[in-house]
Formats: C-alpha cells, structure tokens, sequence
C-alpha cells in the first residue's frame, strides 16, 4: 500500500475547500494500492470531512498538518488531538517547517506521536537525514509499531528540484534500519505529477508527502493517477 498525501500547508480560505474537494472528486480515479490522505488547516477540518462524506470517494481519508503535546486543558491556542479525531486518521508532525519556525524540539514531537497513539490517529512523522536517528531515538518504544515516516531533505522541500532518488534510496535504507520492517516510508520535496513514478518507484519508499503540487485539485488527482 502506497501513501499519498496532500500538505496544503498554510494555504486555502474557506470557500476555497469546497472548491478543491469538489474538483478532485471530479478528476480522481482510486486506485486500489493507494491511500489518499488530505491534510488542510486545522478551521477546515469539520468542513473537508463533511464534504469528503458528501462527495464519498473511495480511498480517501483526512488528515491534520500538526497536534498539540498536550491532551485537552489549559493550553491556550493548542489543539489536542482529541478535538480532530473524530473526523481525522492521520497527522504529519515534526515537519522541518514547525522545527524551523516555531522551534520544536525532538521531545516535544515525541509526545505528539504519544498523544497520537492514545487517541488512535496514525502519526506521519517528518524526518531529514542529518537528524532522522535521534528523533526516532526520542520516540517510546512502542510508539514505533504504529508509524509512518516521511523523509524530506530539506533542500527539496518547496524547492522545485526534488533530490536525487539514488540518494533517497540510500537515505531510506539507512531510516529503515533504525525502524520495525514494517513501517512504511514516505518521500516529500518537489514531487510533481511528472515525477511522482520515480519516487514511488524507489524499492522501500511507500508513499509520497506532497506540498506545493497538492493545491491545486486537477495536478493532486493527475499525480495520484500517474504516481
Ligand atoms: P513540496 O513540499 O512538495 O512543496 O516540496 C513537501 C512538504 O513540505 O511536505
């Protein structure tokens, strides 16, 4: 099973949601080795679940871009996990944007994928190799059987020039090594619709985390066509 998923980032109004899921549903053809997960802004989560309901498409499910550490409680401006999952079965943490911009450290991410697993959501957990061995070292031990792990270099991410897959394979190996065999491994950084194939197609890479190119509906359905 491949992963691919949509990391709209800090993009989109809301008028705007209705718009993509509506073209996506339109251009989108499920194939059955693949998963869709759809990761928009936290306001815009109820909506997207209510649409994707509404538009019922098969093999797509929703995620969120981050949690909080922190169960509910006095944490203002926090959204603990259990406010989302409901309506989400994923979320991408430890991206290197929320680590550059908003300095988390590995600990913290750490007890997002605790808080995860408490309340049944899947952690995507973002790693670049310089670090990839010391945040999964973070993790508790059995916060590892029920992961998934994007590698995204981070000269790749929004960069329009993707890394090389020989290096991403040998990055990948070397991230398996450090997890249970059976943890799939997603690549992030510049993937398009005309590049996805190669990077699906790097033995023991199982997905994709698409920023840039999962904005607009038709180049996100086209990409998990041609992927
Ligand atoms: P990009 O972003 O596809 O725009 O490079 C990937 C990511 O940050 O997840």
């Amino acid at each position: 099973m491949n992963y691919i998923v949509a990391n709209w980032k800090s993009n989109k109004k809301f008028d705007e949601v209705w718009v993509w899921f509506d073209e996506f549903g339109k251009q989108y053809q499920p194939r059955p080795e693949h998963e869709i997960v759809v990761a928009p802004p936290f306001p815009f989560v109820f909506e997207a679940s209510k649409k994707l309901k509404e538009l019922d498409l098969d093999r797509v499910s929703l995620g969120v871009q981050d949690v909080s550490p922190f169960p509910f409680g006095a944490y203002t401006g926090a959204v603990s996990v259990g406010m989302v999952a409901e309506v989400v079965n994923y979320a991408i943490v430890g991206h290197s944007e929320r680590r550059e911009y908003f300095h988390e450290t590995h600990q913290e991410i750490a007890n997002k994928v605790e808080q995860l697993h408490e309340a049944g959501v899947m952690p995507i957990l973002c790693v670049d190799a310089p670090y990839a061995r010391e945040q999964i070292a973070a993790l508790r031990k059995e916060d590892l059987d029920k992961l998934i792990v994007a590698y995204e270099p981070l000269e790749a991410i929004g960069s329009g020039t993707p890394q090389e897959p020989e290096e991403v394979k040998r990055v990948v190996d070397e991230i398996a090594e450090y997890l249970p065999e059976s943890t799939p491994i997603l690549y992030g950084g510049s993937v398009k619709p005309d590049n996805a194939h190669i990077y699906l197609g790097i033995e023991g890479v199982n997905g994709l985390l698409i920023g840039g190119a999962s904005l607009d509906p038709g180049k996100f359905a086209t990409l998990a066509k041609q992927a």
